[in-house]
């Protein structure tokens, strides 16, 4: 286990040394080093004791260096639509919680629950709430490639989040996640995702841990909210509730959905609280 420990941290340490060995290089020859610069701090981000477990986080939720400000922005953004502490959450695409845990920290016990297909993602996010001594709040967390639906039954929840994450899913993906949305919403609940807006980077060849991003329309999810019953609200860029504004995708629309009034939401729902005393 130590020799492992060695040849990561040495094989860590040699790339930084060339990035600093590059950057000479590129004075010299009178490139820009900005690149290199942002290449090093992330490789001390790994070596460093103190910021190694947040690096694997950003690693595993992108972009890397702004998982706080991230984390922040999510929690702020619910807040300010009205999220409150005896409120209950779904958290689709939760990734290894940089925004769960600050929802589990301010959340009352049993009410977030997270979803992701990412097995390093759920442990990771297992081990920050462990690190952030969040145990006590009884959060879920669901290893699920169906948005957990068999795992969560009947339960229905006041707030439901997917952040960074539509555009990484085809249409029928989408679809399917609409369709399975009505069973976990109330009269009252709401759905808050975001799409990547203008302008933005996105290249025909740009991808994120093997997932290609999808430009989905505004249109796409006006026939979407047709098709199962939704009223969409566009709520505008994300950077105006706080979303790093240095980063490609301040740009990102989100959006707000409600079931249409007298929509068929059927009794009996399950209070998430309940299901984990
Ligand atoms: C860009 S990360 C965002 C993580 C987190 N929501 C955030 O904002 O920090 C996208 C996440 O969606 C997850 N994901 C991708 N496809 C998914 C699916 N079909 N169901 C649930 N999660 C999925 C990935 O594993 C990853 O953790």
């Amino acid at each position: 286990m130590k020799n492992i420990d060695i040849v990561i941290t040495l094989t860590s340490l040699e790339v930084t040394m060339k990035s600093v060995k590059q950057i000479f290089v590129d004075i010299v020859t009178g490139k820009t080093r900005h690149k290199h610069l942002r290449r090093i701090s992330h490789n001390l981000r790994k070596l460093n004791p103190l910021t190694k477990d947040r690096h694997q986080m950003e690693v595993l939720s992108g972009p890397v260096g702004y998982s706080e400000e991230i984390g922040d922005y999510q929690l702020r953004f619910l807040k300010s639509l009205g999220l409150e502490p005896h409120h209950t959450l779904l958290d689709i695409g939760c990734g290894p919680l940089v925004g769960g845990i600050k929802f589990i920290d301010y959340l009352e016990k049993g009410n977030y629950y997270g979803v992701d297909t990412n097995d390093d993602a759920i442990a990771t996010g297992l081990i920050h709430i462990i690190k952030h001594d969040l145990l006590k709040k009884n959060s879920v967390l669901i290893l699920s490639h169906s948005f957990g639906n068999d795992e969560l039954r009947e339960l229905k929840f006041d707030f439901i989040l997917a952040s960074q994450i539509l555009y990484h899913l085809d249409e029928s993906l989408i679809d399917m996640l609409f369709r399975q949305l009505r069973k976990r919403m109330h009269a009252n609940s709401r759905f808050y995702c975001d799409i990547i807006g203008y302008p933005n980077l996105v290249k025909d060849d740009s991808s994120w841990q093997g997932y290609r991003f999808y430009l989905h329309s505004l249109d796409f999810f006006k026939s979407i909210s047709e098709k199962y019953g939704y009223i969409l609200t566009n709520l505008g860029q994300i950077e105006k509730y706080g979303y790093p504004s240095m980063l490609g995708l301040k740009t990102n629309i989100m959006m707000e959905f409600r079931l249409k009034p007298g929509a068929d939401v059927k009794p009996p729902a399950i209070d998430p609280r309940q299901a984990v005393e």
